[in-house]
């Protein structure tokens, strides 16, 4: 068995379990740095391990255009040729053939597109891209699925669930004739994704298709599509009571820090989200105070640290400093925030399994989420 349920919140839907893959065991909740083209931008795989990320997310749709399967297949898989010998879960591509690729066609077979950065015409499918994730070696690959926009017509939504489910049945047959492993051994784990747009009815029918279907974990997609926060919590509610307790659920591209908490207490297991990097790269930090933006003037004679909570790499650093490293746009500032926003997003996760585990997880949100909107540091 995959995933371990340990432990669920007396108060809430909050569950702390423990997911093994073949690279090692997953702490859940947890957050998954998001490494799109085989690296979390500006950081070494040494700068995951001290901040002690259990797993890192990578893309199908980045990865099979560039460098291309050849390149990687000579490595034996993505684990080795990025020097990261931790799990990794890989995205199917559907969702960044979505938002990257030009005249994309949906049809039966799979999605027609022309690539972003050559404009070849080229095809993914639910076989091909469960064959690029065996490829790629990845601990856990996503089903290949259709996120549908928001807003969403009820019919386009009710045909594009259904084209997922399908989609998820030819997937599932690939994998059992197939028997996909991880880079060096071990079995590829596979995960459903629940689409159904805001309709609730539809969240149901395709977490019950998947279900029938059986998979090592579950995952909520069509959301972080620019939907209000009330429709993605809506969307957890409606997809969570159709899943396995023992199996993980798996909340993708999302969220704020309150949010991961609201969604934590709604029984979700894992998370992903570019934010932390990305916000960084623009000069802002995540604090249990609340977010910090360094191009704002008021730090720039700060000697202060970032947060007396920061990762030991990142406190001999003053405000001052940092926030002349991102007006400078060095490298140095990039990498410093980045590092400090993951072990951040980290720490939060592993405070939420210890409120978990002491029956506190209400607390602990409602305390958090106080703090972080005061921003009284
Ligand atoms: N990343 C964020 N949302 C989604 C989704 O709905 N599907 C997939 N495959 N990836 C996502």
């Amino acid at each position: 068995m995959s995933f371990e349920l340990l432990h669920t919140d007396a108060t809430t839907k909050a569950r702390r379990g423990r997911l093994t893959t073949p690279h090692g065991v997953i702490e859940t909740p947890i957050f998954m740095p998001v490494g799109t083209q085989g690296t979390v931008k500006t950081l070494h795989p040494d700068d995951l391990l001290a901040i002690e990320a259990q797993i890192i997310l990578g893309n199908t749709y980045h990865l099979y255009l560039r460098p291309g399967l050849d390149v990687i297949d000579q490595f034996g898989g993505l684990h080795n040729f990025m020097q990261w010998q931790r799990p990794i879960l890989t995205d199917s591509g559907g969702f960044q053939v979505w938002s990257l690729a030009k005249l994309r066609k949906i049809t039966e077979e799979g999605v027609r597109f022309q690539n972003h950065l050559n404009g070849a015409a080229m095809m993914l499918s639910p076989e091909v891209s469960m064959e690029i994730q065996a490829r790629l070696g990845s601990d856990i690959a996503m089903l290949f699925d259709e996120c549908p926009p928001y807003p969403c017509e009820r019919s386009y939504a009710e045909e594009s669930t259904d084209l997922t489910s399908r989609w998820a049945k030819r997937c599932r047959d690939w994998v059992d004739a197939n028997r996909p492993e991880a880079t060096d051994g071990g079995r590829q784990l596979h995960f459903g994704i629940v689409q159904g747009s805001v309709y609730a009815d539809l969240r149901e029918r395709s977490a019950r298709a998947l279900v029938d279907l059986g998979f090592d974990g579950y995952a909520i997609g069509g959301v972080s599509v620019g939907e209000p926060e009330v429709e993605m919590m809506r969307a957890m509610d409606h997809a969570v009571p159709f899943l396995p307790e023992d199996k993980p659920r798996y909340a993708m591209g999302l969220g704020t820090p309150p949010q991961l908490l609201e969604m934590i207490a709604r029984g979700v297991d894992m998370f992903d989200c570019v934010m932390p990097t990305r916000v960084a790269r623009n000069g802002m930090a995540f604090t249990f105070d609340g977010p910090i933006n360094f191009k704002n003037a008021r730090h720039e004679f700060d000697t202060s640290p970032l947060h007396p909570d920061t990762h030991p790499t990142v406190l001999p650093f003053s405000r001052a400093y940092i926030r002349h490293l991102i007006k400078a746009g060095e490298i140095l500032g990039l990498r410093l925030l980045s590092l400090h926003n993951l072990h951040f997003f980290l720490t939060l996760m592993q405070q939420a399994r210890e409120a978990i585990s002491a029956n506190r997880f209400e607390e602990f949100k409602n305390e958090f989420i106080e703090r972080y909107e005061a921003r009284n540091y």
